[in-house]
């Protein structure tokens, strides 16, 4: 395993290094190199895994305001584009009233611009994108290519009879009636759970204990944050994961 720091030149004298990024290198089975994990510079793009009802905004809305980075959920911009009217609106309503999915193709030209502007604004934390092994394998080369790819996902786990007490509670209009909770709930079992399997072995893949109270679970993803943040950079540079 290899560790590559990026870095430049500073200060005029050609001697002096800033560390841009740690790259953290391993060979795979055929022995060729791998990245398991990267941090440039001094953002952080997050990514939020869960199913239904397990706290994603919850987080998602603290952790961007600890680390000062863009929010985004898929779910939350495709809801607004129902409630406009607009062309993805009305090809996504059906989808989204039933609790299925929608096109891969439209979460993904829907994402693209807000993703990149947030990434140069400083980073993001993605709520809701990529949950289908399917969206991650396309997504990845375009987010790489324009350097915006994700560093860490965190996994909220929740048991199910938890989450459906909270979406029964919650009631967010079609979306919350208790079939289409189940169809929701089904889905992610069907499409996000093999997600999961898919990113398990990644250093940079935490789970986090969603059915604490929701302080106790952002405690433990800073906590996690911190720790792979402070193992990429060293004890000094932690400040950006402990939002100081
Ligand atoms: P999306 O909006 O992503 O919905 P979801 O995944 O079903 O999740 P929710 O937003 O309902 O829950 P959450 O995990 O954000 O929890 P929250 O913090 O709100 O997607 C909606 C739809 O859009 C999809 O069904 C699909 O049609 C489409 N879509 C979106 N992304 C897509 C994609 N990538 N590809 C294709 N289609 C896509 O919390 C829930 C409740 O629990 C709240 O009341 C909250 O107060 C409470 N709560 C939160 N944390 C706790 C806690 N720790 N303890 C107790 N209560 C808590
Ligand atoms: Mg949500």
């Amino acid at each position: 395993m290899r560790l590559t720091f990026i870095t430049r030149c500073c200060h005029g004298t050609g001697n002096d290094l800033d560390v841009l990024g740690v790259e953290l290198i391993a060979a795979d089975d055929a022995g060729a190199p791998r990245r398991l994990a990267v941090s440039e510079g001094n953002q952080m793009r997050l990514l939020l895994i869960g199913a239904p009802g397990a706290g994603k905004g919850t987080q998602a809305e603290r952790l961007a305001e600890r680390f000062g980075i863009t929010h985004i959920s898929s779910g939350d911009l495709l809801r607004q584009h129902v409630k406009d009217r607009t062309s993805i609106g009305r090809m996504v309503t059906s989808y989204l009233d039933h609790g299925d999915l929608v096109p891969d193709g439209v979460v993904m030209d829907m994402l693209r611009k807000p993703v990149v502007a947030a990434a140069e604004a400083g980073g993001y934390v993605l709520d809701g994108f990529p949950r289908t092994v399917e969206q991650a394998r396309a997504s990845f080369p375009t987010a790489h290519a324009l350097g915006v790819e994700v560093q860490a996902a965190v996994h909220l786990d929740v048991a199910r009879a938890d989450l459906k007490r909270r979406l029964l509670a919650r009631r967010r209009g079609s979306e919350d009636t208790e079939a289409v909770i189940e169809r929701r709930l089904q889905v992610y079992l069907d499409k996000t759970v093999p997600l999961l399997e898919y990113y398990a072995d990644r250093e940079w893949m935490f789970t986090v204990d969603g059915a604490q109270p929701p302080d106790a679970v952002y405690a433990d993803i800073v906590a996690c944050l911190e720790g792979w943040w402070t193992s990429l950079r060293g004890p000094g540079q932690a400040s950006r994961a402990s939002g100081r």
